[in-house]
């Protein structure tokens, strides 16, 4: 299937020999809006840099699009990152920040303009353009993150704990937000977040990580209706 990410068997052991990824078994058609929810250290983030070639598996597979891409180097995977606290740059401007990974890619100025534009509007934030980063509200600032991840076309998005530093009436909205715009795009998107409101609202599907495996996979309602066991039904508050 087009874009179908598949993970078959990923295990990940680190340099220490501790084991943080075990038969990671995954297939997302494209569009799929998967949240990958469980505690700190459960292993969330490397399995996203895993798929993000920022780490290469022990075990295991990783197909997008029917290629093999274990060995593809970040840059020719295509696919979008953002991070927690938005990792915008303070001292450009919001079109230099949305045009930065077009210009890695030696775009010329006015293919960078138009994209940038059509970013712009996706995300609300025509006219923006001049405006410094660091004069933004929090929720400006997270449109230009997403602006900036989904600017280069990516193949894939993942998010890794995108709101966990701001307090939680602002994380509600945000969420709302951030969600709404994703969900007019058919890319697929990996949420990480270790608070299971977030999963079952960002996501239509949710992976429950539990030290390195997955606990349990289902859509919100099934998770909540059947929890597979004692740890699930603690660890979603049931
Ligand atoms: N480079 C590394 N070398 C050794 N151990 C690592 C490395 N990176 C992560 N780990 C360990 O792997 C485990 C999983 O880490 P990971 O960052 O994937 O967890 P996480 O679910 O993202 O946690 P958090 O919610 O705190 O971000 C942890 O025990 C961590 O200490
Ligand atoms: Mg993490």
């Amino acid at each position: 299937m087009e874009n179908e990410l598949v993970l078959d068997q990923v295990g990940k052991i680190f340099d220490d020999g501790s084991l943080v990824l075990r038969h990671i078994d995954l297939r997302l058609a494209q569009g799929t809006k998967l949240s990958v929810l469980g505690p700190s250290g459960s292993g969330k983030t490397t399995l996203l840099r895993l798929i993000a070639g920022l780490e290469t598996p022990d075990s295991g597979n990783i197909f997008f699009d029917g290629q093999r891409i274990n060995d593809l180097p970040p840059h020719q995977r295509r696919f979008g990152m953002m991070f927690q606290e938005f990792a915008l740059f303070p001292h450009m401007n919001v079109h230099d920040n949305i045009g930065y990974g077009l210009r890695m890619k030696g775009f010329s100025r006015d293919r960078i303009q138009v994209r940038v534009k059509e970013m712009l509007a996706l995300t609300g934030l025509s006219g923006f353009e001049k405006r410094q980063v660091d004069a933004l509200s929090g929720g400006e600032r997270q449109r230009v993150a997403l602006a900036r991840a989904l600017a280069p076309e990516p193949r894939l998005l993942m998010l890794d704990e995108p709101l966990s530093s701001l307090d939680r009436v602002l994380r509600k909205r945000l969420l709302a937000e951030l969600t709404a715009i994703l969900s007019r795009l058919n890319i697929t998107t990996l949420f990480v977040t270790h608070d299971h409101e977030e999963a079952f609202a960002a996501g239509s599907r949710v992976i429950i990580m539990n030290q390195g495996s997955i606990e349990q996979a289902g859509r919100p309602d099934e998770l909540v209706q059947s929890p597979k066991n004692q740890w699930v039904r603690e660890f979603l508050g049931l």
